[in-house]
């Protein structure tokens, strides 16, 4: 991998790190103002900077092994570049200048598995401008430019989870985050309880525009139901529902028994009862959302068979990618390659993300 020195000679002038995340709770509940339960894991994502002279900015990813280059007024062709220079505009956009830089960015996130790779890079970008600048940025105001860019220049209008994990959380403690107020606070991983992570090896198909549609999806059903969004149905209204025709029922019982699981969950220490509801939210993303495919499907029964996990749900945005399970901290390797080896003979591949090697 080539370091910064190597690419550009000389040292850089600032560098941001973020992490990447995984989330425990709470799916496809952020853009409909509700709760959501992310842990950071321990692969990151790191951007080195430093201005050079011209117009044209020049950025190099370590990871692919690719330089791209553009300039402020025309938006890179190259959709890794996109993150960075969206970046870059919203900065501009909120009345700060950027100089003409060259970037080096290097990642051990894994792309596309719903580990929010894209976040982690717009957030360790968005830090190293600060540093560098000296921008007047706190860390939640860093997470929500880092959603604008998102929204704006990658067109996944996603919700703040992703971006405030990556600015906030940490790989001990889950973040536990009401999206509509920004009240957050840690929450403690039941006593001798581990996060599993494994990639089920279908790529995310289709991701950005079944994405775009479910939000679009919920935002009838909550104007159909007169709230301002799914978050002011309480759980014990659930019956206003009826009133909704599929899919919009549909996505909108999930939205809302996710927000009251998250909920529940907080409550409590007790790793099975913790479990349980990562279970029931992964039925609800299958038979409701309908953003499970038939590898997740199997890659978390075989998950949730093992005596030793408490619970499996997929995480993230879904239509492949990654599962999360809560396990007996003791037994990760050997249910990792237990599960691995079963989903194996289904003519499946996955690989263990979290723990990293
Ligand atoms: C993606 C989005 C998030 C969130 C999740 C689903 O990761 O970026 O904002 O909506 O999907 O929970």
């Amino acid at each position: 991998m080539k370091s910064f020195e190597a690419v550009f000679g000389g040292v850089p002038a600032a560098i941001g790190h973020a992490p990447g995340r995984v989330n425990l709770l709470g799916e496809h509940t952020d853009y409909n103002d509700g709760f959501v339960l992310p842990i950071a894991i321990p692969q990151q994502t790191h951007v080195a900077i430093r201005r050079r002279s011209g117009t044209a900015f020049s950025l190099y990813s370590a990871t692919l092994d690719r330089t791209a280059t553009f300039a402020l007024d025309a938006p890179p062709l190259d959709h890794f570049a996109t993150y960075v220079y969206g970046c870059i505009a919203v900065v501009r956009t909120a009345g700060f200048e950027v100089p003409t830089l060259d970037i080096h960015l290097s990642s051990t996130v894994p792309i596309g598995v719903g580990l929010s790779s894209s976040a982690a890079l717009e957030v360790a970008t968005l830090r190293a401008l600060r540093l560098l600048l000296t921008l007047p940025f706190d860390d939640v105001a860093i997470a929500q430019l880092a959603q604008r860019a998102e929204v704006k220049h990658a067109g996944v209008h996603c919700g703040l989870m992703d971006q405030m994990a990556a600015s906030l959380a940490n790989t001990t403690q889950a973040l536990f985050l009401d999206t509509r107020t920004l009240e957050r606070r840690l929450w403690v991983l039941p006593p001798d309880s581990a996060v599993l992570v494994l990639d089920s090896g279908v790529a995310r198909s289709l991701a950005t525009s079944a994405f775009n549609q479910r939000r679009a999806e919920c935002e009838e059903a909550a104007q159909r139901l007169c709230v301002h969004a799914l978050r002011d149905v309480d759980i014990s209204e659930l019956s206003r529902i009826d009133a909704l025709d599929y899919p919009l029922r549909s996505r909108a019982r999930h939205v809302i028994t996710e927000n009251a699981r998250v909920l529940q969950a907080v409550q409590t220490s007790n790793p099975r009862d913790f479990g349980l509801l990562m279970n029931a939210s992964h039925a609800s993303l299958r038979d409701d959302f309908e953003v499970s495919v038939p590898a997740l499907n199997c890659l978390v029964a075989l998950l949730q068979a093992e005596p030793e996990v408490y619970g499996a749900r997929l995480t993230g945005a879904g239509f492949g990618g990654a599962c999360v399970a809560l396990c007996d901290d003791q037994a990760l390797q050997r249910v990792a390659d237990r599960v691995l080896n079963q989903y194996t003979r289904e003519d499946f591949c996955g690989a263990v993300l979290v723990p990293s090697a």
